[in-house]
């Protein structure tokens, strides 16, 4: 659906204030040169849909530099509006594919990912374009710093297996689990998505996974 012509006017004075564009590819460059040279540690939500859990935690966390991607317009809108009326200045967004985002960031330069309701692709041909891959799962933990949380949400349950089949598949990531409520219940600091919430009010129950990068050094 195209924007309105005030949320197109919105978008364009605001997207300009925070939008990410890469360098050639083959170029990598830190997070840090995409903000003000304040903050402690740097974070990338993959396919942030209307913004909702980037925002929240980017209000709760203003010592860390949020980093979005979405190639959706309208969801990059939404999330423009957000950063406007919250007064958010450590959100920067890249309005494209976060693989292509991903390859030009450094080793060891993200502090915490999110892979939020991720597009399930059901159909098993459609499979290969999941965002939950081996190779995507690879390229994490190459930019991802030891210790580093990625958080993944799903309510589709076949996807979750998925997911946790290909995590589990790394060598590079521990999941934190110790009890059924552990990804049954979305932790007190996982703000909900617009996605999330819409799953909830159609009765569906979403799992929340969280997976630690080992330290390379061990
Ligand atoms: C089901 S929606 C979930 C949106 C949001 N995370 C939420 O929970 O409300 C999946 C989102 O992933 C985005 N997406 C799909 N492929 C992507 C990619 N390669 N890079 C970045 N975002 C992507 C889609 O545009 C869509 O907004």
């Amino acid at each position: 659906m195209p924007l309105s012509a005030t949320r197109q006017a919105r978008l364009e004075n605001g997207l300009p204030k925070i939008e990410i564009t890469l360098p050639e590819v083959g170029v990598q460059v830190a997070p840090e040169t995409y903000f003000d040279g304040t903050h402690s540690d740097f974070w990338l939500e993959i396919g942030f849909g209307k913004g909702e859990h980037l925002a929240a935690l980017a209000a709760a966390h203003p010592e860390i530099g949020m980093i979005g991607s979405e190639p959706f317009l309208n969801g990059v809108s939404g999330l423009v509006d957000l950063v406007v009326e919250g007064n958010l200045p450590n959100v920067r967004v890249f309005k494209d594919d976060a693989r292509l985002l991903m390859d030009s960031l450094p080793e060891a330069s993200i502090g915490r990912a999110f892979i939020l309701f991720p597009d399930p692709w059901p159909k098993a041909r459609h499979h290969k374009r999941r965002m939950v891959s081996a190779g995507n799962i690879a390229v994490l933990s190459r930019i991802l710093k030891d210790g580093a949380e990625l958080r993944i949400g799903t309510d589709h349950m076949e996807y979750c297996r998925w997911i946790m089949a290909h995590m589990l598949a790394s060598a590079d990531f521990v999941w934190q689990c110790d009890n059924p409520a552990d990804w049954r219940n979305r932790p007190d600091d996982w703000p909900s998505s617009r996605y999330e919430i819409k799953s909830r009010e159609a009765g569906r129950v979403s799992s929340y996974l969280r997976f630690i990068r080992r330290p390379r050094s061990l």
